[in-house]
């Protein structure tokens, strides 16, 4: 048996160590490096490495105007809001990361796009989690077709391929990452080497037989892959599926994406039978209650292709604490110590013996910068006691100067907050349309000062 190589890895960043450490030198992480083995050399391996993941043997250089894009005809998930996170369809030979925190639904997600799928391809579907009879309860009081779906109950890697190369299915569902194991590695399913050993295996033969392979991946509290980052490395597509356990929805993002762009959002709404999609989402973060209140405001973020229309909130109050708490939920923590910062320097208001708590209400996440105005609004609106007026919707990106800068598809996002009633913006200048939405009137404003005097 040929020698079993050793690597040593830190859990946090992926890094790789020539031995152990107790402190990772590139994330500073303390006792996250371990031991990994790496195995013997499987034959899968060998051919990997002499042909790369396409495993070609008749490789040949060409120039990139000739490769041919016939080649990479993508299905439909049957999902279309799935489709577009994965950029427009399922790449066949693809390996993709499905991670989400349990009960997320990314087992009826699957579930209900391979009984579809079934119908019209090979597709099996590969359980370590949970029994077939559990599975099939399942599909079965989701009313859905089970004719046609293969299932196996399986955590053995090496099994699951073999039975793989009699099926010849052309996707293939690993539910999760974090149950499977490899024989020739000898820590517990779910350790650092074996969840990157067992994914790279079965990324290495999704590609050299052409099959389309989903693995479930667990994510720990922090929201990171339950599993070294390296696994994301291996992949083609990672998608994350995100839900508060008290909202019923589901959002769907793509962290990373080998075949398209990342920055899509995919809305699924998890009902009595199943996730259904929701086709058009803009509007369905908004709070109806029908009293308002301070420290409210609407702002429209953009989500990758569409316009998202999402109401943030602020609570400033007196602080008992000597450091006074700022608090940020569903934003950036840092964001909104940078934008007090601001709002004290050129707008003037101190809020330094104050708390702040922002939230972005229905779980959203939000990235983007463009939510700054509304953030510091709703901040000051809490602050003064004053209710902002309930048809405004605001976004701009707010700058160190007390600039405010212009955003992306300004005036898509004016169409559609005015699409859903809204009759007044707060917008950068340069985001200001020649001519705004009927019934809308636009409100530019250059810096914080001006927004500030507006509202
Ligand atoms: P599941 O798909 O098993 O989640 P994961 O595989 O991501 O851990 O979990 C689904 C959750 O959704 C479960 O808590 C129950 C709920 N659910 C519904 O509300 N309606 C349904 O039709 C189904 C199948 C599940
Ligand atoms: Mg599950």
């Amino acid at each position: 048996m040929a020698k079993q190589k050793t690597a040593y890895v830190c859990t946090e960043c992926g890094a790789d160590y020539p031995r152990w450490m107790g402190q990772c030198s590139e994330c500073k992480a303390w006792n996250t490096v371990t031991e990994v083995r790496l195995g013997s050399a499987s034959p899968a391996r060998s051919h990997a490495t002499r042909g790369g993941f396409a495993g070609l043997t008749d490789a040949k250089v060409q120039t990139l105007s000739e490769v041919d894009l016939q080649q990479v005809p993508r299905f439909s998930s049957g999902f279309a809001e799935f489709d577009r996170v994965l950029g427009g369809g399922v790449v066949p030979g693809s390996a993709i990361l499905i991670g989400g925190s349990p009960g997320a639904g990314k087992s009826t997600l699957l579930l209900q796009t391979m009984c579809q799928l079934a119908e019209r391809m090979n597709a099996l579907y590969v359980t370590g989690e949970e029994s077939l009879q559990q599975v099939a309860m399942r599909a079965q009081r989701l009313q859905l077709p089970t004719a046609k779906l293969r299932m196996l109950a399986e955590t053995s890697v090496e099994t699951i391929c073999q039975l793989a190369d009699q099926e010849k299915p052309a996707i293939m569902v690993i539910d999760s990452i974090q149950v499977m194991h490899l024989s020739d590695i000898q820590s517990a399913p779910g350790s650092v080497s074996q969840v990157r050993e067992t994914a790279a295996y079965l990324t290495r033969y999704a590609k050299q037989n052409n099959v389309a392979i989903i693995m479930v991946g667990h994510v720990t509290k922090d929201g990171s892959l339950a599993g070294p980052k390296v696994l994301e490395h291996c992949i083609d597509c990672s998608v994350i599926l995100d839900g508060d356990g008290d909202s019923r929805y589901r959002t769907m993002r793509g962290t990373k994406n080998r075949f398209g762009a990342v920055n899509e959002l995919g809305v699924f709404a998890m009902t009595g039978s199943g996730l259904k999609e929701v086709k058009n989402p803009s509007a369905i973060f908004l709070s109806r209650a029908d009293e308002h209140g301070s420290g409210s405001v609407v702002m429209v973020i953009w989500e990758g292709t569409r316009p998202l229309l999402v109401e943030i909130q602020a609570l400033v109050d007196h602080s008992q604490l000597a450091n006074p708490r700022r608090v940020a939920v569903g934003t950036e923590q840092n964001r909104l110590a940078l934008l007090l910062a601001v709002l004290h320097r050129h707008g003037g208001l101190a809020l330094g013996d104050q708390d702040v708590f922002v939230n972005v209400v229905g779980g959203v996440r939000v990235a983007e910068t463009g939510s700054d105005l509304a953030l510091l609004l709703a901040i000051v609106s809490s602050f003064k006691n004053k209710e902002l007026p309930r048809d405004l919707i605001v976004f701009g990106e707010v700058g160190l100067a007390g600039e405010i800068r212009p955003v992306t598809n300004g005036s898509e996002r004016l169409n559609e907050a005015s699409k859903h009633g809204f009759k007044r913006a707060i917008v950068p200048v340069a985001n200001a349309p020649k001519t705004p939405p009927q019934g809308m009137q636009v409100i530019a404003v250059k810096t914080i000062a001006d927004a500030l005097e507006q509202v």
